[in-house]
């Protein structure tokens, strides 16, 4: 079985790559490079001793698209492809909308001109918004969000709802992610954001190597244990496992389903940090500063809708993230420019 899959160099994407090969399946990846490279891409066929058809294309450009899916006749598309920096979709409302939603649009229309009926989408646990409580779970009615980036997630969920409805033989899975760290045990592959990173695992391992001076730790003043946010951490290779899964549930099921990939258990930032201290036996210089605009006191998954339809759970834990996450950085301290 062949899966395209969108976006699929970057962090999410090459190492979905990576399990699907090592589960047999042929991958076709389409990226940009936007926010990617191709090194990625070559990394994951030295670790699988297997090939993968690379092409350089921007996947709003439909055309390309088409002449791609013509070419390669894949079986089923993962959707990766997309602008996530939440900071930067509220200075680039239109950059983000435009990006996001055209990306989806251009790959659906694809698979309606020429046939392809199974798709798997990455969205997000920001969907869920402000309104629910944790831990979330899928039946929830998705709540306001607080950034552009978050509601093209939460428009896209509605641009495949609504075609789902158009074709009884369409199979579609929506993914809402919760917050993946950690990296392929071998450090061979791994996260590399561009400049200074948003998220908070990059932040700890750019610290811990040098590249930046310290971490600010935003707010400690919240309504939780410890008065830091808590947050569902997920190992990068579970992911990939639970895309693998989601795989085979599209081969057996029709019609669209919503499944979180998180594990259920919320960790604040200090007990992150105090972890990847531990585990690296190092020091991660850090400041408690002020609250950062728009993030919630908690965010965790109900995982038990994964274990039921996709016969997944997350098998790693807090230690393998921060060893992993740290490996990595360790062995690319400029990720992979060099
Ligand atoms: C985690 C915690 C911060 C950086 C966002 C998106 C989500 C998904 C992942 C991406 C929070 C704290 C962070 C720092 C800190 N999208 N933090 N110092 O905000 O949960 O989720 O990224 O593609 O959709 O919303 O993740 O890693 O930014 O933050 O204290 O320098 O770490 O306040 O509590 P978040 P994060």
């Amino acid at each position: 079985m062949k899966i395209f899959l969108a976006g699929g160099a970057g962090y999410i994407g090459c190492h979905t790559a990576l399990q699907l090969l090592n589960n047999g399946y042929e991958v076709v990846i389409a990226d940009n490079f936007s926010n990617s490279c191709p090194e990625a891409v070559k990394r994951v066929e030295a670790l699988t001793g297997k090939k993968i058809a690379l092409y350089e294309i921007d996947v709003q450009d439909g055309a390309k698209v088409k002449e791609v899916f013509a070419q390669e006749q894949p079986d089923a598309v993962i959707h990766f492809a997309g602008l996530k920096a939440v900071g930067e979709s509220v200075q680039q409302p239109i950059r983000y909308y435009r990006n996001n939603i055209n990306t989806t649009l251009s790959l659906l229309e694809a698979m309606e001109a020429t046939g392809v009926k199974k798709i798997i989408f990455s969205s997000s646990a920001t969907v869920y918004g402000e309104e629910n409580p944790s831990p979330y779970k899928e039946n929830m009615p998705k709540g306001s969000c607080t950034n552009p980036y978050g509601w093209t997630k939460s428009m896209m969920e509605q641009i495949f709802q609504d075609v789902a409805l158009t074709d009884p033989e369409l199979s579609i899975v929506i993914l809402r992610y919760f917050n993946p760290i950690g990296a392929h045990e071998s450090g061979e592959i791994g996260e590399d954001p561009k400049g200074i990173p948003n998220n908070l695992m990059p932040y700890i391992t750019q610290t811990a190597v040098g590249i930046r001076e310290k971490l600010t730790v935003f707010g400690d003043d919240y309504d939780t244990p410890d008065g830091t946010c808590q947050r569902d951490y997920i190992h990068v290779m579970d992911l990939a496992d639970g895309h693998v899964k989601a795989v085979e549930y599209l081969n057996r099921e029709q019609g669209i389903d919503i499944i979180n990939l998180g594990t259920g258990t919320p960790y604040s930032v200090l007990e992150l940090v105090n972890a990847f201290q531990k585990v690296n036996d190092m020091k991660v210089n850090y400041v408690i500063g002020t609250r950062r605009a728009g993030d919630l006191p908690v965010c965790y998954a109900d995982a038990s809708k994964a274990a039921r339809v996709l016969g997944w759970k997350a098998k790693r834990g807090l230690e393998d993230m921060c060893r992993d996450s740290w490996n990595w950085q360790r062995k690319n301290p400029q990720g992979y420019r060099k």
